[in-house]
This record gives structure tokens, C-alpha cells and sequence, in this order.
């Protein structure tokens, strides 16, 4: 399994991620990020949890399990696993290969996640078969613009952005992406009233 997964290893994000997300969380994504983590009920699986920033959101879950290949990122989450409100445990592994049963999460949370992971419609057919039928899916992720000239921007510096930023893709139609992937998006909030890049929303597993 190991040997298969995808790599990922970014010692100084994992050290300075934590300081990012404090400023972006004071920049306005908190609420977001409250929103999508309440909505997340049963047994649930964050795909990227990273260094385990949402796990003391996570007060509807009966139980959280979170899932990352980079072990920099598992290392701080480890540390945070006392904070969840329930139940936690982190696996090591890839989001396009999850080592869990068909059908056994009630909701999967991809948390600025679908942005760097190398194939995020592979990721998404596998959330698709862990996620139980009639199973959530619940995002919060940044966007290709809806405005073309910011999008075309965005298209420009992707390739320096994923190697300073642990693989990022600002450019991503997330959106579209999980659309296509077997799932009807039930709810959709876009910052800016509409035309900014931070979306948060809920997709039913079809
Ligand atoms: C921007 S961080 C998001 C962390 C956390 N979910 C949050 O909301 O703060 C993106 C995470 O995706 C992880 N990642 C990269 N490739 C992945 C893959 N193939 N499968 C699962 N997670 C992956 C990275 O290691 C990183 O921890």
C-alpha cells in the first residue's frame, strides 16, 4: 500500500502551516470552516487533514478519522487528536487510494484538500465508495475565479505556487470536478456574493 501512495512530504509547510491558518481563519475562512465541519454527522473521514487543524470543530461526529500521506502534516495532528470532541484517529494514506471499506463514512470533509491532491477526480471516485449510499460529502475549498482575467492569473502562477505551497493548484473548477463525479451538490456558498474563489458546500453521494 505504502510502496503505491502517493508522496508527500513538505517538513517546512507542516511547520508554518498552523501560523497560516491562524491568519486566514482571522481573514474571514473560520466561519467557513465552522459551517463545513458541523455539517459533518456519523462516522466521518477528513481526506488531508493535515496537521489536524479542524479536529476540535468536529462536534456533530460520533467519530472522526483522518487520512494524509504526508507524515510531516500527521506528526502535528497526532498532537491535536485530545482536542476532537470525539473519537480520533489519522491513518498515513492517499486520498486516490483510501485504505477503507466500501460504504463506511457517513460524511467525508475535504478541507482545502482537493486543491493538492494530484488527481482530485480520482480522489472523488473513492471518496464516492467510501461515502455510504446517500452519504455527504463536505467541502471547503479554494477555486479557479469565476472571473476570467483573475483565472488566467491564477493559471500563471500555479506551477510556482504548488512548489512554494506543498503542491497547491489555485486554478482548480472544484466544483465541476465533484459535479461530474457521481455527486449532486446540495448546497453552495461562494465568498465575494458569488464571484469569489473560497467555496463551502455539501454534495450528496448519488
Ligand atoms: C492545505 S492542506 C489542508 C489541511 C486541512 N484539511 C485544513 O483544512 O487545514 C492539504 C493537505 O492535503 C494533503 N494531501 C496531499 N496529497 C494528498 C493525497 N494524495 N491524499 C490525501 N491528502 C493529500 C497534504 O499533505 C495536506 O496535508
Amino acid at each position: 500500500m505504502l510502496a503505491s501512495m502517493a508522496r508527500s512530504s513538505h517538513p517546512i509547510v507542516a511547520a508554518i502551516y498552523d501560523a497560516a491558518m491562524s491568519l486566514q481563519d482571522m481573514a474571514g475562512l473560520r466561519p467557513q470552516r465552522l459551517r463545513a465541519t458541523h455539517a459533518a454527522r456519523g462516522r466521518v473521514l477528513e481526506v488531508g487533514v493535515g496537521t489536524g487543524w479542524n479536529l476540535r470543530f468536529y462536534r456533530n461526529a460520533d467519530e472522526v478519522v483522518g487520512v494524509d500521506p504526508d507524515p510531516h502534516m500527521l506528526a502535528r495532528a497526532r498532537g491535536r487528536l485530545d482536542e476532537a470532541p470525539c473519537p480520533a484517529t489519522l491513518v498515513e494514506g492517499d486520498g486516490q487510494a483510501l485504505p477503507f471499506d466500501d460504504a463506511s463514512f457517513d460524511t467525508v470533509v475535504s478541507s482545502l484538500s482537493l486543491c493538492t491532491i494530484l488527481d482530485p477526480a480520482a480522489a472523488l471516485r473513492e471518496i464516492h465508495r467510501v461515502l455510504r449510499p446517500g452519504g455527504q460529502l463536505v467541502f471547503l475549498e479554494h477555486t479557479r475565479s469565476p472571473r476570467p482575467r483573475l483565472a488566467r492569473l491564477q493559471n500563471r502562477i500555479t506551477p510556482l505556487w504548488r512548489r512554494v505551497a506543498g503542491g497547491c493548484h489555485p486554478n482548480r473548477p472544484t466544483v465541476d470536478t465533484i459535479a461530474q463525479q457521481r455527486f449532486e451538490v446540495t448546497s453552495l456558498w461562494r465568498s465575494g456574493g458569488g464571484r469569489g474563489v473560497i467555496v463551502q458546500g455539501t454534495a450528496q453521494r448519488r
